[in-house]
């Protein structure tokens, strides 16, 4: 007996707490019917496996189990422990009688699983407009129950109160162990302290769109409290499910637990024939259905183990010690394990947390459980006939209890709340330094030679051949940058692994079929011509390189190239197989007499693009679909939680995600905040990992010229024709001035279309940066979560120096930021790329939708907003050349990046949104009420003005049309050495020139 019921309580709490720690990164809900009918049918088989197991395993099993059981009677046990009901004893029960409860309350239990399975499919549909969960109030309401059933219809036996013979001690005690109130009491105490304890840490909700034009935020709610009852009903099911006392002996007590085996079997059939019916009608889903990706296979077949394990011993548990203690037990620990992680990666000033009060709800938690513990075992009235989780409580159990209650106090006294400056004061004072470092190493050689010393330096590789002119064509446009071209290497690096012949190949196969939307442009003698079988879309595109090829032309080898059509990004080489190719392509030796120039078979070396379009294609259509797995985290090293984890309680701020590349709320790190391997949140978050308008990739290594590209993608990036031929142009006029910064409307404004990703029908559109963006600036939810703000602290004196005050974050209601700040951000004309009831869904969240401005009509305002699109934004480089203040988020990259410095000429922001008020802010100041106190924010206009100016005045330096021009040369003179057979021998020679 006491060894199952050791093992079993132990199995529930490591069970509880590995799985209150898997939960939050299971790929498993992605497809949560598919997931539930596995674990409800292998729930079942493992209880059918060991229930064969034990009688099969004759004698020694036999006698071990008669042990087992034999040491309480089963008269005792057969009470119905769960709910402590004053039942009639057991020589009253009537089989028959018994056997139709048993009957109901298999049915009961069967329906109530698979109702509660709905509730939970409809709830993880809008996760992101779930509330507090109240489940920890389970124990309370089988207290409760407890108490209308059974405490208070005993007979009041209290009438030894008053021998009082011990100490207060001992009276106290007494006094607890018969209270009738006693249990409700406790796990009052117990709900109470830890729904607080997890509000309390819990990170800030996500910008993640719960609409308000839908009725999600209520239904979800309301379908929450309903799963509760649920909760509360299966439990009490199985309690009596268990406790049955048909029968007697081994034979009944198997019997028990196969009867729930069979419910949850019983349950998994049902589901699956609905789900089937259901399916049978939606036809669009079969794919989705049936499909089934490694990464789900493995998360929930891991997850399905850990269930199965904790469902046995929970079941084994409820057998010993009753549902009630085993639902404390559960509650406790894991509310326990999930506040300590939570406290433990929100231990930062931001996300602003209620350290303290977190702490003391575990302190009333860790105090409720412990009482209920104790309650326990000294209650001995006769209906409560479960053997009590302890005897004794032992004095181990509190050394857990202090043990757990001293780190809380650690977090608690490490967590801070104040910052003693402003994360953007330091971030632009460090981003000047960075740019200086930038300039100070780009622009050292001052020379051919230099430059080609400089070159060799870097790259471990002779310049490529023709370099000199490359360096007389920079030199002669005044080019700022000669030296640092790390992002040509880092995009080319890995083509060294294929030969030239397989890269000109495999140029050959994306231009070869039109369907790859891969456009040709062939070098030959010097002149560029377009290839015959390119489409007439995207003339403008070929036009623009053409005309940019054109300068430098005559210095190029024959060559053809293959530029991308569509926005988003192509070709994702999995990291491993990237890595062994970017390492084949450092190990090289540079030789010691280059020749200078290129072989001169190459015309005939690129195959002619066929009359006949080919048909094959390496390229796979992934085109309204999730990309983020296929295409994205594959860049990422294996252990990377973008491959290991799916955060898919999308309706919180991922902080562990934002923490490795942000200073409190604002983005620290451009760079890093691009790579997305530490961001598996991104999934959610962006068009192009959710449902690309069109996408056509491959993963292995096809050479394509792109205009920009996300982490992990091994695209060429090239400077995009949009600006060089300025699609979209600064070109301020007397109707549409630009006025210096302190003159404009200090609003922040933008204008667009919902163009990010194609929403099709299934709500995607929720969580495109565009969308989300434009729903934080305007409070479409009037329930929006309040947003955080660096505010000075209370009780500063009044006359100590500015410098010494301290900020702490605060919640400001949307409201007042919106009426103070007013920004003007708007999608145009109407809704694009959507389907369904997207369409009308986005029409009504996002009305009115405002009419198309004129592209000069920016300039006017002081703080410009600017989003990813399906790529890049076009509109980047013309709001650098403004007087205007750019405010940038995007995952996209551009061939400029290193060039420009966050902080020092654009504001960055995190495409999650957390920083976007606080941002503003900053840069706007603010006056309003928070928390009963007026509170000023100083407007950072200088600070906003420099930035602005700088930017200006470095787009005028290093983003020229030249500018484009002179990279693309390099880029080009690069690409001709790398497919040319005798890339091993040639080179600019540094000796000779
Ligand atoms: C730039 O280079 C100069 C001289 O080489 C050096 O004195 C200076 O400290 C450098 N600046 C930075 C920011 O690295
Ligand atoms: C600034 O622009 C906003 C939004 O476009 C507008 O409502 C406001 O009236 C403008 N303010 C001034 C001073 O022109």
């Amino acid at each position: 007996m006491e060894g199952t019921k050791w093992a079993s309580i132990s199995g529930l709490v490591i069970g509880t707490v590995l799985l209150s720690r898997s939960i939050p990164t299971t790929f498993a809900f992605d497809k949560p019917i598919h997931t539930i009918i596995l674990v409800l049918a292998s729930c079942a088989g493992t209880i059918f496996g060991l229930g064969r197991l034990l009688p099969r395993d004759a004698g020694g099993a036999r006698s071990h189990e008669g042990q087992q059981y034999g040491a309480v009677p089963l008269d005792d046990l057969g009470q119905p422990h769960s709910s402590r009901e004053a039942s009639p004893s057991p020589g009253d029960v009537r089989y028959p009688s018994s056997l139709r409860k048993v009957r109901i309350l298999f049915l009961v239990l069967v329906l109530a699983i698979c109702i509660r399975v709905e509730l939970l499919r409809e709830v993880l549909a809008n996760v992101q407009c779930a509330t507090t969960n109240w489940e920890p109030i389970i124990p309370f309401i089988f207290a409760a129950w407890d108490y209308f059933a059974v405490q208070r219809h005993r007979t009041r036996l209290d009438a030894d109160d008053d021998k009082l013979e011990g100490s207060i001690y001992e009276w106290l005690e007494s006094l607890l162990a018969k209270a009738r109130y006693r249990y409700v009491g406790a796990t009052a105490l117990l709900a109470f302290g830890t729904i607080q304890g997890l509000a309390s840490v819990s990170s800030p909700r996500s910008t993640f769109i719960c609409a308000a034009a839908l009725p999600y935020r209520w239904v979800v709610s309301l379908l929450q409290r309903l799963g509760i009852v649920l909760d509360f009903a299966i439990l009490y099911c199985i309690g009596q499910l268990l406790h049955q006392q048909e029968g007697r002996g081994q034979r009944s007590l198997l019997l028990r637990f196969v009867s729930v085996a069979w419910a949850c079997l019983f349950s998994a059939v049902i589901i699956l024939i609905a789900s089937m019916v259901y399916y049978i009608f939606k036809e669009q889903d079969w794919m989705w259905v049936t499909s089934l990706p490694s990464l789900y296979i493995w998360s929930t077949l891991r997850l399905d183990a850990l269930l199965c394990i904790t469902v046995v011993c929970t079941l084994l548990c409820i057998y010993h010690v009753g549902v009630m203690s085993t639902s404390t037990i559960a509650t406790f620990v894991a509310a326990a394990s999930l506040t300590t992680t939570q406290a433990w990666s929100n231990s930062h000033p931001f996300p602003p947390t209620q350290a303290g009060v977190a702490f003391v709800a575990l302190w009333i938690a860790i105090f409720a459980f412990a009482t209920y513990l104790h309650v326990e075992t000294t209650d001995d009235k006769p209906a409560h006939s479960t053997s009590p989780t302890f005897t004794k409580v032992p004095s181990w159990l509190y050394a857990c209890l202090l043990v757990l209650f001293f780190a809380r106090t650690g977090l608690w006294a490490s967590h801070s709340n104040t910052v003693t400056y402003h994360p953007i004061d330091m971030l632009i004072y460090e981003a000047q330094s960075q740019h200086e470092a930038y300039i100070n190493q780009t622009s050292a050689s001052k020379t051919l030679l230099e430059a080609a010393r400089a070159y060799e330096l870097r790259y471990q590789r002779n310049p490529p051949p023709g370099f000199q002119h490359w360096y007389t064509y920079a030199t002669a446009r005044n080019s700022v940058v000669i030296d640092d071209y790390d992002s040509i290497h880092r995009d080319l690096l890995p083509f060294y692994a294929l030969t030239p012949e397989e890269t000109r190949q495999r140029t050959w196969q994306m231009i070869a079929n039109p369907w790859n939307d891969a456009a040709g442009i062939s070098i030959r003698s010097g002149q560029v011509a377009i290839s015959p079988n390119v489409m007439p879309t995207h003339r403008w595109m070929l036009d623009g390189l053409v005309d940019m090829i054109g300068h430098f032309a005559e210095f190029l080898p024959d060559m053809d190239l293959a530029f991308n059509l569509n926005d988003e990004c192509r070709v994702a080489v999995p990291y491993e197989e990237a890595e062994r190719m970017r390492q084949v392509g450092t190990t090289h030796s540079q030789i010691e007499k280059p020749k200078n120039a290129f072989s001169d078979t190459r015309s005939e070396q690129w195959q002619p693009i066929p009359e006949e379009p080919i048909t094959e294609t390496p390229l796979q259509e992934l085109s309204w679909q999730q990309t983020f797995y296929d295409f994205g985290s594959v860049g990422c090293p294996p252990g990377s939680p973008a491959r290991r984890h799916r955060t898919w309680n999308t309706g919180e701020l991922c902080t562990t995600c934002t923490s490795p590349h942000s200073l409190g709320a604002f983005l620290a790190d451009w760079t890093l905040a691009a790579n997305i391997c530490h961001q598996p949140d991104l999934a959610d978050l962006h068009g192009i990992y959710l449902s690309p308008a069109a996408f056509k990739g491959a993963h292995a290594l096809y050479p394509i010229f792109s205009q920009s590209k996300t982490h992990g993608f091994n695209d060429i990036l090239y400077p995009s024709a949009w600006n060089y031929i300025n699609k979209a142009k600064y070109d301020p006029s007397p109707p549409h001035p630009d006025p210096p910064y302190p003159e404009k409307n200090s609003s922040l404004f933008w204008r667009g279309a919902t163009s990010e990703g194609v929403s099709p029908g299934a709500g995607q559109w929720r969580g495109m940066t565009r969308q989300r963006f434009v729903h934080l600036a305007n409070n479409i939810n009037s329930s929006s979560s309040p947003q955080p703000l660096l505010t000075p602290t209370l009780h500063k004196p009044p006359s100590s120096s500015e410098s010494h005050t301290t900020l702490s974050y605060t919640l400001w209601p949307l409201s007042a930021l919106i009426s103070a700040l007013a920004p003007d951000v708007h999608i145009v004309d109407s809704i694009a790329r959507c389907g369904g009831k997207d369409c009308d869904d986005q029409a009504a969240e996002f009305a009115p939708l405002v009419p198309p401005s004129d592209f000069q009509d920016h300039w006017r305002y002081k703080y410009l907003l600017d989003l990813d699109g399906a790529g890049f934004s076009g509109r980047f480089l013309p709001f650098l050349h403004s007087h205007s203040l750019p405010f940038k988020a995007g995952v996209f990259r551009e061939w400029w990046d290193d060039r420009v410095t966050p902080w020092q000429h654009f504001v960055p922001l995190d495409v999650r949104g957390q920083g976007f008020w606080g941002t503003l802010a900053y840069f706007a100041g603010l006056r309003g009420v928070v928390g009963g106190r007026e509170v000023v924010l100083e407007a950072h206009e200088v600070e906003g003005e420099r930035i602005a100016e700088r930017g200006r005045y470095w787009a005028g330096q290093v983003l020229r049309r030249e500018d484009m021009e002179i990279y693309f040369f390099r880029l080009l003179l690069e690409w001709g050495r790398l497919t040319d057979d005798g890339r091993d021998e040639i080179g600019f020679d540094v000796d000779a020139g």
